[in-house]
C-alpha cells in the first residue's frame, strides 16, 4: 500500500509507522490520520505483527492538528464529519501494544496521539504541550482527559491553561513518558522494547494492555475482579503452559501465539 503522509515498514514482528509531513512538522491533516488508521488496521489484522511503533521526525513527532485545515471547519461539519471519532481514535482503539517514539515537538493533537499509545519513550529533545488555548480552543482529542490521568491535575491544568511546553525531563518526572534517551539512541531503544514485547504471547500482551487501560475506567474492586478473571482465563492458553514449563526447565519460552 502506497501512503503519502506516512511511511510504514516491518522489522521482524514489529510494525513501524513514521509520520511524514516534514513541510508541516507532521501536522495531523485528515489525509494523514486516514492513512494512520488504515496502517493500524492492517497491522491489527497481520498475525505476524506483535507490537507497533509510532514515530515522527527528529524535529517533530507531530505539531498538532493541521491548523490550516481546521481553520475553515464549523461546528456542524465537525459534528457530522468528526475526524477524531473516525480516524484519530484508531490509535486508542488499537488492540496490540503500541509505543510512541517521540523526538521534538509533540503538541496539541501530537501530544494527544502520543498519549493514546500504550507508553511514550522520548528523546532528550522532546517537547510536550497542549497549546490549543493560544488558538482560542481547548484540547479536543483527549488532552483534558488523558493528560491529567498521566501527570495529575496540577500539571495538566498548568499545561492546558498556559499553553506552555514541557521538556522531556519534566515529562518523565511527571509520569507522561516512561524513559528519556539521547536523540541518537531513540529508535534503537524503542525497537529493543518493541522487539521484547513482540516475543511475548500476543494474547497475553493484549490482555495485559486491556487490563491496565481498564484501570482508568472502573473502580478498584471491579478492576481487580476483571484482572483476576482474565488471569484465570489465561490458564486455558498453551502459552501459559509453555511459559511455566520453560521456567521450570531453565530454557527460553517459545510462545505459540506470538
Ligand atoms: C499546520 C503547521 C502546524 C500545525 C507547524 N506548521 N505546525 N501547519 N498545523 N499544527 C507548519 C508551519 O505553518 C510552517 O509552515 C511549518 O510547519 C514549520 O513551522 P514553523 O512554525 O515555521 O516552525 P518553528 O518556528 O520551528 O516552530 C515550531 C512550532 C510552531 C513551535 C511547533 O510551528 C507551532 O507553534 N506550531 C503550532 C503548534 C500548535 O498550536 N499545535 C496545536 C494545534 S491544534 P510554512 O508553510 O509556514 O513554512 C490541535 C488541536 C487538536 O492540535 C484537537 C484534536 C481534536
Amino acid at each position: 500500500m502506497a501512503y503519502k503522509t506516512i511511511q510504514v515498514k516491518t522489522e521482524g514482528r514489529v510494525g513501524v509507522i513514521t509520520l511524514n509531513r516534514p513541510e508541516a512538522l507532521n501536522a495531523l491533516c485528515d489525509a494523514l490520520t486516514g492513512e494512520l488508521a488504515e496502517a493500524l488496521a492492517a497491522f491489527e489484522r497481520d498475525e505476524d505483527i506483535g507490537c507497533v511503533v509510532l514515530t515522527g521526525s527528529r524535529k517533530a513527532f507531530a505539531a498538532g492538528a493541521d491548523i490550516k485545515e481546521l481553520q475553515s471547519r464549523d461546528q456542524v461539519s465537525l459534528y457530522l464529519n468528526d475526524p477524531f471519532a473516525q480516524t484519530w481514535e484508531s490509535v486508542a482503539r488499537f488492540r496490540k501494544p503500541i509505543i510512541a517514539a517521540v523526538s521534538g515537538y509533540a503538541l496539541g493533537g501530537g501530544c494527544e496521539i502520543a498519549m493514546m499509545c500504550d507508553f511514550i519513550i522520548a528523546s532528550e529533545t522532546a517537547k510536550f504541550g497542549q497549546p490549543e488555548i493560544n488558538l482560542g480552543v481547548m484540547p479536543g482529542s483527549g488532552g483534558t482527559q488523558r493528560l491529567p490521568r498521566a501527570v495529575g491535575k496540577a500539571k495538566a491544568m498548568d499545561l492546558c491553561l498556559t499553553g506552555r511546553m514541557m521538556d522531556a525531563e519534566e515529562a518523565e518526572r511527571a509520569g507522561l513518558v516512561s524513559r528519556v534517551v539521547p536523540a541518537d539512541d531513540l529508535m534503537d531503544t524503542v525497537m529493543e522494547a518493541a522487539e521484547a514485547i513482540a516475543t511475548k504471547s500476543l494474547p497475553v500482551a493484549m490482555m495485559t494492555k486491556e487490563a491496565i487501560n481498564r484501570s482508568f475506567e472502573v473502580g478498584l474492586t471491579e478492576g481487580v475482579l476483571f484482572e483476576r478473571r482474565v488471569f484465570q482465563s489465561q490458564f486455558s492458553l498453551e502459552d501459559q503452559r509453555e511459559g511455566m514449563a520453560a521456567f521450570a526447565e531453565k530454557r527460553a519460552p517459545h510462545f505459540k501465539h506470538r
